[in-house]
């Protein structure tokens, strides 16, 4: 078999086989493919698209490239979440001990991020002394004791995905269906769990900028799941907006606390209700969508959602301190404001450019190697359909490096549109996907 016949094959238009899938895949992971020839593939994979027998099988090619997580000695269903990707996800950090105080296990991986903020493990570390390196055993053993862990990952997970990430995202070959589908699935069939809620977000913060190319996705990556028997179901979110208010990495781990003491925002409130209720039914905690929605409203009112996050980071070597007075998270040097120069409601905020002013004021990383500033970010004032007055706050922007701030509050200013009357309200959930078909709302 030649690498250069099956590029100029798909070049073509032409259906890839299992073997050739199969072998473009091994060879890249062993090193014995060059990146320039895989990149050529990626494009061509890009333009003329797979099938779906193609995606599956680049889905498995992927999972057998690494090693796959035996999650067989934590006690019950095993249930795992994964968000395509947004501005101002922080859904892990409160979802995590909301479904773990309705007694679900949730054993979660987590990674870096390379964009707008840092990924969940960067959001952890603004936590003192929060560990989030386990071995396999002792990710297993807090699971077991208190139902909930975030870790690094434990095994050499998905090596190929690694790799063909890494040349897509300098490739311009990230946003297609076939690749993020089997790149999203392949880590998640690795990672052991007994049934997956995926969080496909759409709108202009996330890789999906409308609502069929996100209802596409979602489909793909729930017959990924289903042709392997696993359970999965696809919850179509909005990411037009941030969401929350915070985004940055201490700011969101302090709304997430907020969140469980019951103060959360409306639509990250939402979000992770019904995240957490199709978790909670698939882990067979609760024998409907109605049911599963009170016992995670319960668990934020009676405090066992907000103690579970004690317990949580206790387990993991943390300071239970820095939750009980979130003053103690890092925090910049300056907040400056960003106010309101004219009157109406606001129509709308580029969740894309926000995550941008972000990056910008060192939230995120530029590259693999640049260091997070954990405190900068921004606390949006205003949301979606706010009444706004000239002079009001519309945003905070936190920051440490006084020679971006000029530039990043034009930039921000130019992301929120203020309109003369009320827009059309936003919808959070546009729709759900699972092995029975699409229901879109
Ligand atoms: N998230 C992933 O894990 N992979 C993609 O390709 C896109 C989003």
């Amino acid at each position: 078999m030649r690498m250069y016949d099956i590029i100029q094959k798909k070049r073509d238009g032409r259906e890839l086989s299992t073997e050739e899938i199969n072998f473009f895949i091994n060879g890249y992971t062993k090193g014995e493919i060059p990146d320039y020839q895989i990149s050529a593939l990626l494009m061509a994979i890009y333009l003329k698209k797979m099938n779906k027998r193609e995606t599956v099988d680049l889905t498995n090619a992927m999972v057998n490239s690494g090693e796959t997580v035996d999650l067989s000695l934590i006690e019950g269903i095993k249930v795992d979440k994964h968000s395509t990707g947004g501005v101002g996800d922080k859904v892990t950090l409160a979802l995590g001990p909301m479904v773990a105080a309705c007694g679900l296990p949730f054993a979660k991986m987590s990674g870096r991020g390379l964009g707008h903020t840092g990924g969940t493990l960067d959001k952890l570390e603004s936590i003192k002394g929060l560990k989030t390196g386990f071995t396999k055993e002792e990710f297993i053993a807090i699971v077991n004791r208190v139902k909930l862990c975030i870790c690094s990952q434990t095994a050499n997970i998905t090596p190929a995905d690694k790799k063909l990430y890494a040349l897509r995202d300098v490739t311009a070959t990230v946003d297609n269906i076939s690749l993020i589908a089997s790149s999203v699935m392949s880590k998640k069939l690795a990672s052991g769990s007994n049934a997956i809620v995926l969080d496909v977000k759409v709108g202009s913060g996330a890789f999906m900028k409308d609502l069929e190319s996100a209802f596409t996705l979602a489909k793909e990556m729930v017959d990924i799941g289903t042709s392997v028997d696993r359970n999965t179901v696809a919850i179509i979110s909005n990411m037009d907006e941030p969401l929350g208010r915070a985004v940055g990495n201490s700011i969101e781990v302090k709304e997430a606390i907020e969140t469980l003491k019951g103060n959360g925002p409306e639509d990250f409130v939402e979000l992770c209700i019904t995240l957490g209720s199709f978790l909670l039914v698939l882990g067979k905690k609760a024998n409907n969508i109605e049911t599963a929605r009170d016992m995670l409203t319960e668990v934020i009112n009676n405090g066992r959602a907000y103690n579970k996050l004690l317990d949580f980071v206790e387990a993991q070597g943390g300071d239970v301190n820095y939750i009980k007075n979130t003053d103690l998270l890092p925090k910049t040097s300056n907040i400056l404001e960003l106010l309101s120069d004219s009157e109406g409601y606001i129509k709308s905020i580029d969740a894309e450019e926000v995550g941008k002013c972000a990056l910008a004021l060192g939230a995120g990383r530029e590259t693999k190697e640049s260091n997070i500033d954990l405190a900068a970010g921004i606390v949006l004032n205003k949301k979606v359909d706010d009444r706004v007055n000239k002079g009001d706050v519309l945003a905070y922007l936190h920051f440490n490096d006084n020679r971006k701030f000029e530039e990043v509050r034009l930039q921000l200013r130019n992301a929120i549109k203020i309109g003369n009357k009320n827009s059309e309200h936003k919808k959070m959930i546009f729709g759900i996907v699972d092995a029975s078909g699409i229901k879109k709302l």
